[in-house]
């Protein structure tokens, strides 16, 4: 059964995944948060890379609502020191730099919003950095 928290997140991302804004918004906020995050996107195809964004962040909003980890555990697979090599420190700032985009797209937006998108996507996004 979801939670009331998951409902929460789900509504949210229901109301910000549909402007593409949102991506180019979370990666410009992403990227700066530190020079080294940059230069890893350097010669990533953004375009592409948002979209699959877009279904990455489905992946944990699904995995919240009681969906199995097999899409996660690839994820940590990807991205672990023999795949694209992500710095398990770097989670935080990804997470930061999400609630930070929420929080200017979405209109609903409160502390509340904020909490509930913590406590249900950090399961998954502990599966992924765990894989490093
Ligand atoms: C929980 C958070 C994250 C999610 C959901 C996520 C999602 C994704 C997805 C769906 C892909 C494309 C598929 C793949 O390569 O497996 C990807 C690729 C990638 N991600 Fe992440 N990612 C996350 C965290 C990070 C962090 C913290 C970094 C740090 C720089 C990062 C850097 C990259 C890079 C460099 C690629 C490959 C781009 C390319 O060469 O085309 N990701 N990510």
């Amino acid at each position: 059964m979801p939670s009331r928290e998951s409902d929460r997140v789900f509504q949210s991302y229901g109301r910000v995944c549909n402007n593409p804004q949102f991506f180019v918004d979370f990666y410009d906020r992403f990227m700066n948060s530190s020079p080294t995050i940059k230069a890893r996107f350097a010669d990533v195809d953004m375009k592409q890379q948002r979209h699959l964004l877009r279904n990455g962040i489905m992946q944990l909003v699904l995995h919240a609502r009681g969906m199995a980890d097999t899409k996660l555990r690839d994820l940590a697979k990807s991205h672990s020191r023999t795949g694209h090599d992500i710095d398990p420190a770097w989670y935080d700032l990804w997470l930061d730099a999400l609630i930070a985009t929420i929080r200017y797209h979405d209109p609903e937006y409160s502390d509340e919003v904020a909490h509930a998108w913590r406590t249900a996507i950090m399961p998954g996004i502990e599966i992924i950095r765990s894989g490093y």
